[in-house]
């Protein structure tokens, strides 16, 4: 059996998770929320990857990286992603994700319909299996149990 593959991408300013806007986005670091997701994926049999970047580019570089000539054999059978402040502006990384055509589930540790109206439009809702916004870090936990389950249906 092949071990099914989740990549989960964090865009702009989530690395500095703990010490930027605990009001907004809690106390848990990057590396607690990636650590907590990687030993779910462990215990559930499954690889996973968390990657981080703050340049709209390399995103949709990371995301291109994945298309195979194959659609059946795609190198990530699942994406989490917190576009971050992208969800708002990026018409390319949605490009890039659509392009690869790979499940993604949109996660927002703030509740971005309690924010700022500029927070409201998502360029990637329409297209995501689903969204998770406002449960803070466990909002990832619960992204990635629902791509196990699917993963294993
Ligand atoms: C965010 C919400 C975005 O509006 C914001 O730009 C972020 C983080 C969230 O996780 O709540 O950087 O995606």
């Amino acid at each position: 059996m092949v071990t099914k593959s989740v990549l989960v991408v964090h865009g702009p300013n989530l690395n500095l998770l703990g010490m930027r806007e605990p009001a907004h986005y809690g106390n848990a670091t990057l590396a607690d929320i990636n650590n907590s997701l990687l030993a779910q994926a462990k215990q559930a049999g499954i690889t996973l990857e968390a990657y981080q970047s703050n340049a709209e580019a390399e995103i949709v570089a990371k995301i291109q990286s994945l298309a195979s000539p194959s659609s059946a054999n795609h190198k990530v059978d699942f994406i989490i992603i917190n576009p971050a402040a992208f969800t708002h502006t990026s018409v390319s990384i949605r490009d890039a994700i659509s392009a690869v055509n790979i499940p993604f589930i949109e996660v927002h540790l703030s509740n971005v319909y309690a924010r700022e109206s500029f927070r409201h439009h998502s360029y990637f809702s329409d297209i995501a299996v689903g969204v998770i916004s406002g449960l803070g870090a466990e909002g990832y936990n619960a992204a990635l149990q629902f791509a196990i389950h699917k993963l294993n249906q």
